[in-house]
């Protein structure tokens, strides 16, 4: 063995990580011990990057202690009324995720105590090369056109099924395959019954389509009680429907094959 690959392999540099199960990943970031933090670059809400270990593994979480209220907020995009930011939201959105089939496109997110505070704990995603801000600067093309508008467009379903008011592009990030993880839920979940914005159901993948039928009351409240109030469980359904009558009333043509991201 030459003497550069030995000393890497001494520093763990070319020790790969065994590849991890969604609990697993949970169960890191609810137990691992924090051996170094970081600010993330991008994002206002101060987030912060940390590095965790286990003893065996090293990564990196993003914790977001953010947790307001406001009864009125001027935003980018207009006034918005009750307008709530919460970590909590973050790990809602991870276990809707998983419910819908997009456990592998929305990185895991526990909540777990940070400096005192509640705070979402979220795996931070590998070798993001860009994120949808720096592709459109840059004028980036994946080299699958067609896949990374499918990605985009199930990212569309499911923020008008969270009612998410923040995917700006900065929370939309592309690992070194091309594949779309969607970050950074902690203004989603409104009360609103009706979608935010329905011309942005493009397209839709059948097997979310498929999923999506399947919730009902009894299991959201399950999943997601600890995260999300009554009120905001209560307004996931009546949008889920109105995205349902779309996709399988005037937009059934518009549902694809499900391909793996
Ligand atoms: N889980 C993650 N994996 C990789 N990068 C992340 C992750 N979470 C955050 N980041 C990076 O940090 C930035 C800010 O974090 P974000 O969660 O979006 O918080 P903010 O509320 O401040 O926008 C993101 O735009 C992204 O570049
Ligand atoms: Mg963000």
């Amino acid at each position: 063995m030459c003497k550069l690959v030995a000393f890497l392999i001494a520093a763990g540099a070319l020790v790969a990580q065994p590849a991890l199960t969604l609990e697993q990943k949970e169960d890191f970031l609810l137990h691992a011990k924090i051996v170094k933090t970081h600010g993330a670059k991008k994002g206002v809400t101060g987030t912060t990057r940390a590095t965790l270990s286990d003893g065996q593994i090293t990564h990196d979480a993003s914790i977001q202690t953010i947790d307001e209220e406001k009864r009125k907020f001027e935003t980018s995009h207009g006034t918005e009324f009750n307008f709530r930011d919460c970590y909590k939201f973050n790990v809602a959105a991870y276990r809707l995720g998983v419910m819908l089939g997009l456990g592998d496109v929305i990185p895991p997110s526990v909540a777990r105590n940070y400096e005192g505070h509640g705070a979402a704990w979220t795996w931070w995603v590998e070798d993001v090369q860009m994120d949808d801000q720096d592709k459109q600067h840059t004028k980036t093309e994946p080299p699958d056109h067609n896949r990374w508008a499918r990605q985009y467009q199930v990212m569309k379903v499911f923020d008008q099924l969270i009612y998410n008011t923040d995917r700006n592009m900065t929370n939309i990030l592309y690992d070194k395959n091309w594949k779309l993880w969607m970050i950074d839920h902690t203004r989603a979940f409104r009360t609103s019954k009706v979608l935010l914005n329905g011309k942005d159901l493009e397209r839709c993948d059948r097997q979310l389509l498929e999923k999506m039928k399947l919730l009902n009351e009894p299991d959201l409240k399950t999943e997601l009680n600890k995260w999300l109030r009554p009120v905001e469980i209560a307004a996931i359904l009546p949008r889920r429907d109105k995205i349902v009558a779309y996709f399988e009333g005037p937009g059934a043509a518009k549902v694809f094959d499900h391909v793996q991201p």
